[in-house]
């Protein structure tokens, strides 16, 4: 005999046939009707419950109004599954390169499923309301380590871990942890603004250093240690923002060794979003007693998700742990529990595969476009940079560009105090909604590389 689905309508009050919707309501919560559960027919749920068949019919009308239940023609009504997510434009204006943003596939697929996976787990969704005791639950901890082991090749003990809100966040903890006010910290010419920003927040001076093909410039670092005595050097060794650049190991072993020489903490900002294949060894694994290692999912999953993370040597935990508590107290455990469970079930691994792809199809795109060879970054990069041909300067590019609709970037709004910026343009080939419109915006600079500048206007 078929057992039949009968709720319990003694809990709840009103109409019995609210009464019934709210039992399905509770149901589904509560795990115990699925999505894409069948109902029991009208009659027969009728009969088992006692009540008019139009009063079942009224209950599955009300859970249809609120998106809970679906009538399938000649077939019954069933518990409905998420709407298929539909794609969200990012800000910015339809013909924006100036902000590295993760394109947008199966993320909000990810965060329907997570999201009620979650809802149906009463269990951790109690372990998730108070605040936690330590950074961030045990297991949510436990799911970091692991993947950070096996899909990242960064293997640290729990000692040497802290969630932070977002790569920004472990930006200014890091700094704060490791300075005092008036110290200098020395950065690559052109870098992430974020970092200028958390230096004059924090009293801290910072100082631009020469860069090359494959990054910082070992002989500027030495010099500039010799003449400021530096408290850290932070850098994005792994597709530099906004050049693009990933440096080799040889070059980050030079660099290790003078930092050793000098004293001088290491700060490896690792937000970008880079291909595993194409990672050259961490500073963090050539130097992990003097490294503090930075980066989050921003990049990986989208901005909205507040969660990045710190590894350093044991040592460092008290002094950064203290200067976390002092900015936020904790990281939400809510968003580190959909960030676990992705980290857990393969389904970051699976998004950062379809980043991969994506970005390399854009790649494609571009060199379409543009023509080969014209972009410094790797094959699946986010960012690209692009060097101009003489007689462009990058401020004339840029502003032609806007007048043609498009936003981009400049080296000049990378500056660090008073580097003199290389002219180039930054391309933020991930943030385009569509291909169609990234090709739009690509036909456009084409023809300023074709144009070229045309006369300079007279000024007095
Ligand atoms: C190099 C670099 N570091 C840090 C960040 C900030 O990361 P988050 O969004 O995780 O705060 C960015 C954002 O663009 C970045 O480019």
């Amino acid at each position: 005999m078929v057992t039949i689905w009968t709720p319990d309508l003694s809990p709840f009050n009103g109409p019995k046939y609210l009464a019934l919707a709210d039992a399905i309501a509770a149901a589904i919560a509560s795990g115990e009707l699925v999505v894409g559960a069948k109902l029991p027919p009208q009659r027969q749920l009728a009969d088992r419950l006692k009540v008019t068949v139009g009063t079942v019919t009224r209950a599955y009308d009300e859970g249809r109004r609120r998106g809970q239940l679906e009538a399938r023609v000649g077939s019954g009504t069933y518990v409905k599954g998420p709407d298929q997510p539909v794609p969200i434009v990012p800000a910015g204006g339809p013909l924006a390169l100036d902000g590295a943003m993760a394109p947008l596939g199966p993320q909000a697929q990810m965060m329907s499923e997570a999201m009620q996976s979650l809802a149906k787990d009463s269990h951790c969704l109690y372990q998730c309301l108070p605040y936690p005791q330590d950074n961030g639950l045990g297991h949510q901890r436990q799911a970091f380590l692991r993947w950070l082991n096996d899909a990242q090749g960064l293997p640290v003990s729990d000692e040497q871990l802290l969630l932070t809100c977002g790569g920004q966040h472990g930006i200014s903890v890091t700094l704060e942890a490791l300075c005092e006010v008036g110290d200098t910290v020395l950065c690559e010419g052109m870098s992430f603004p974020g970092i200028r920003m958390a230096c004059e927040r924090q009293g801290l001076k910072a100082v631009g250093l020469a860069m090359d093909s494959e990054g910082l410039v070992p002989e500027a670092l030495e010099a500039a240690c010799r003449q400021y005595r530096p408290r850290v050097l932070y850098l994005t060794a792994n597709l530099q923002n906004p050049s693009c650049v990933t440096m080799p190991k040889a070059r980050r072993q030079a660099i290790v060794a003078l930092c050793r020489r000098f004293d001088v903490w290491v700060v490896e900002d690792d937000v970008q979003f880079v291909d595993p294949a194409n990672k050259p060894p961490a500073f963090f694994s050539l130097a992990p007693d003097i490294t503090v290692f930075i980066s989050s999912f921003s990049k990986r999953y989208s901005g909205s998700l507040r969660v990045g993370f710190l590894l350093f040597d044991a040592k460092l935990r008290q002094r950064l742990l203290f200067c976390l508590r002092a900015s936020v107290w904790t990281v939400s455990s809510w968003q580190l529990e959909l960030v676990s469970r992705w980290l857990s079930d393969g389904q970051m691994q699976r998004l950062e595969t379809w980043l991969s792809e994506e970005m390399r199809a854009r790649r494609r795109l571009c060199e379409r476009i543009l023509g080969p060879g014209l972009l410094q970054g790797d094959a699946s990069s986010f960012n690209c940079w692009l060097a101009l041909p003489e007689p462009w300067r990058a401020n004339d590019f840029a502003r032609a560009a806007l007048e043609m609709g498009v936003k981009l970037r400049t080296g000049e709004d990378y500056a660090i105090g008073r580097f003199a910026p290389p002219q180039g343009v930054r391309l933020s080939i991930s943030q385009p909604a569509s291909h169609a419109l990234l090709e739009e915006a690509l036909t456009a600079v084409k023809k300023l590389l074709d144009d070229g500048p045309g006369l300079s206007q007279a000024i007095l």
